[in-house]
């Protein structure tokens, strides 16, 4: 049997996306809220997950690392010294999964084509799906709070699923046409999130990550609009999204892109001119520059950018949990 991987959740339906979240606060709520001990059933133990990065990661790293030991780049040859091919090939055969920082997107495809085991996307330059699991934990988690009037910190075992929460929302993005948006709009518009996507001027998603959309957005009744005007994007927002300007790998297009970007950092004015909901809040997967998103946003009571972060925690697990330890749906 082929293993199942996570490369993007667009290759997930709705139901195993909700379900991924849904195990992830499980894995919360047993672990901060109920459990003062450690846990006693060690779903890992004996298993082993090779984590493979080719670029730096504070949370995706720190998220992972808890349960599994760490090879980076410098450690191992990941497409340096030796073809990914074979190195997919010789680390599959001694774990349990592995999970991937990769630069192009064909190179974490190739792993996983090669691989015996499952190969979790950490993020290539065309999709983030893990902080994307996070994302919809983080709002399902908001929506949840705010309609139960309970503080964002306590869980009953009443708690709404993810079904109940995410459909009918709306998302502005306003910012870069980057893997962050990209997995965005192959996840959200499928559990019924519209989305509106503000870039400058020739910043454009790639076709099929649109055509995914479109898909997905008729099938549900969400709604997705592509501007250049991020006062267009915000109007009616719950939640204003954005994230670096200059991703890994772009450094050299640095000024280029703080010149292109202009009138796109994210504002109390911005939201007050587009006319985004009263109550919108603000998430941004960090690494966060302020030029992206003013200290006045990112520290306020809107922000959930604290909660989104340590989210990626428990839906990694989810993923681990789901893929390498229940063997996939
Ligand atoms: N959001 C995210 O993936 O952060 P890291 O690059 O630090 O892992
Ligand atoms: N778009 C950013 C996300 C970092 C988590 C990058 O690819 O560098």
């Amino acid at each position: 049997k082929k293993p199942q991987h996570f490369i993007s959740t667009a290759d997930f339906t709705a139901e195993q996306l909700y379900d991924f979240v849904y195990q992830a606060i499980q894995h919360k709520v047993q672990a901060k809220y109920q459990h003062p001990e450690p846990r006693q059933d060690r779903p890992l133990a004996g298993k082993t997950l090779a984590v493979m990065f080719s670029k730096r990661s504070t949370r995706t790293r720190v998220a992972t690392e808890s349960a599994v030991a760490y090879l980076g780049s410098q450690d191992i040859q990941l497409g340096v010294n030796e073809s990914l091919l074979d190195t997919s090939r010789v680390v599959s055969s001694m774990v349990d999964g592995i999970m991937a920082r990769v630069g192009g997107h064909h190179e974490i495809e190739l792993l996983a084509k090669e691989s015996t085991v499952p190969v979790i996307n950490a993020l290539s330059a065309k999709y983030h799906p893990t902080q994307i699991l996070a994302d919809l934990m983080t709002i399902h988690e908001h929506v949840h709070h705010r309609n139960n009037k309970v503080p964002a910190d306590q869980y009953s075992a009443h708690t709404q699923h993810p079904r109940e929460t995410l459909p009918g929302l709306k998302v502005a993005w306003v910012g870069d046409a980057n893997n962050i948006i990209q997995e965005i709009l192959v996840a959200f518009p499928k559990v019924g999130i519209s989305v509106s996507v503000a870039a400058p001027e020739g910043y454009v998603c790639d076709e099929d990550v649109i055509a995914i959309a479109k898909a997905d957005a008729q099938k549900t009744g969400a709604t997705l609009m592509f501007t250049t005007k991020p006062e267009e994007a915000v109007k009616d927002a719950d939640i204003i999204i954005t994230d670096t300007w200059v991703s890994m790998g772009q450094e050299e297009e640095k000024a280029k892109r703080l010149q292109e970007f202009e009138g796109y950092q994210v504002t109390m004015d911005l939201a007050k001119r587009g006319g985004a909901k009263p109550d919108w809040t603000f998430m941004h997967c960090l690494p966060r520059k302020p030029e992206e998103v003013d200290d006045e946003v990112f520290y306020s009571e809107r922000s959930l950018v604290f909660p989104e972060a340590e989210n990626r925690k428990w839906t990694i697990l989810s993923v681990i949990d789901r893929l390498i330890v229940k063997g996939g749906f």
